[in-house]
């Protein structure tokens, strides 16, 4: 391989078609391009991601998408070095589009396919942003699909899962809070801009799995259905006798208790495994809540943040590419071109 590989990486795992570019330099990761298509508003009146409308759109977006790509970076495909793929977790059909674009590029050019994580993408893409990452970082994950604190040593080699969520993501309570606050879906942003307006203390509602009995097994673990149904119940039961709801003031009570549970868990697991960078990425690390607690609570604790900005938390090629970059500059071996999509691909398998 050249001495800066140029890796192309495509994203499919759910309703955006990433394809992007990068350079893997010996002592950086270099972006050359970064196009996204999203098939997001033709699910939005369904209310949720449809499987097969998203496949459809990602076998239209492919070709256009990969081509733009090549016209943003002034490449052609005979420049690209290797390819990367999501090979999981994320949505089958999806995944399975993505993976056959990638293997028929792989076999056309006579170039190395790399399989890689979507979910390790998310912290990965960072490295595009505030440089190679250091020596270990604990990574927050948090998306519509994924709520994963890792230990990261090494972000090829050395995944280590501290906890999860054990029922829903962040991004998904916000979409379910959102849904029966009657604001549009996907109801994360929009909760998001009630609270900005609204008193985070107004209404205590539950953290999730911080009680003294849940320190032993679940003490990185996190759980939102609960506080979903005490925001559920709290808006019943002002219903139910007539009065208003005030809006802001639940969303902003609400989106304190998610940001509060999920950086105070962040930050002990930093200080236990002590670690003194964190890396916050996934879609959900749009929330200005959590942002900002984060800021805080890292400055407190004497922990760098890193969070890239919000186009590289949202699904795109260019976190696969950064992945797939890390992989090939570490001289690792490609994977076989018969590799398997997997829709629940564990997050401690960085690359198959
Ligand atoms: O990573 P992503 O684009 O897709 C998944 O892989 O899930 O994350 C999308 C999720 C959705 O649940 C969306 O509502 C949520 O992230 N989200 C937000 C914000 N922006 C996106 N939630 C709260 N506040 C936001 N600003
Ligand atoms: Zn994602």
């Amino acid at each position: 391989m050249t001495a800066a590989p140029l890796v192309l990486g495509i994203e499919t795992s759910c309703d955006e078609t990433g394809v992007a570019l990068v350079r893997a330099h010996a002592d950086r990761s270099e972006l050359l391009a970064d196009v996204v298509a999203s098939s997001m508003d033709e699910h939005a009146r369904f209310g949720g991601i449809i499987p097969e409308i998203a496949s459809r759109a990602h076998l239209e977006a492919m070709i256009p998408t990969i081509e733009r790509a090549l016209a943003t970076a002034g490449v052609g495909l005979a420049d690209v070095d290797a390819i990367a793929v999501t090979a999981g977790p994320g949505l089958v059909g999806p995944l399975t589009v993505g993976a056959s674009a990638a293997k028929a590029l792989a076999l056309g050019l006579g170039k190395p396919l790399f399989g890689v994580n979507h979910v390790i993408g998310h912290a990965a893409v960072d490295e595009l942003v505030d440089g190679l990452f250091p020596e270990r970082l604990m990574a927050l994950v948090v998306s519509g699909g994924h709520s994963s604190l890792l230990l990261v040593d090494d972000v090829v080699t050395g995944v280590t899962e501290l906890g999860s969520t054990l029922d829903d993501a962040a991004g998904e309570a916000f979409d379910k809070v959102g849904r029966l606050l009657g604001l549009p879906y996907p109801g994360g942003p929009h909760i998001d801009r009630l609270a900005r307006e609204g008193d985070p203390t107004a209404i205590r509602f539950p953290r999730g799995l911080t009680a003294a009995k849940d320190q032993e097994k679940h003490a990185y673990d996190f759980s939102f259905s609960g506080l979903k149904t005490a925001v559920a119940r709290w808006v019943e039961a002002r219903t139910d006798v007539g009065q208003p709801i005030p809006l802001n003031d639940v969303a902003a009570s609400f989106a304190a208790a998610v940001a509060d549970v999920l950086t105070a868990k962040t930050i002990a697991a930093c200080r236990r495994h002590d670690v003194r960078t964190l890396v916050i990425g996934g879609g959900f690390s749009a929330n200005s809540q959590l942002r900002e607690l984060a800021a805080i609570r890292c400055a407190e604790a004497g922990i760098a943040l890193r969070i890239p900005p919000i186009r590289f938390c949202t699904d795109n090629g260019a976190m696969i590419a950064a992945l797939g970059a890390a992989v090939v500059r570490r001289g690792l071996a490609p994977s076989s071109l018969d590799l398997p999509v997997d829709s629940s691909m564990p997050l401690e398998t960085v690359r198959v």
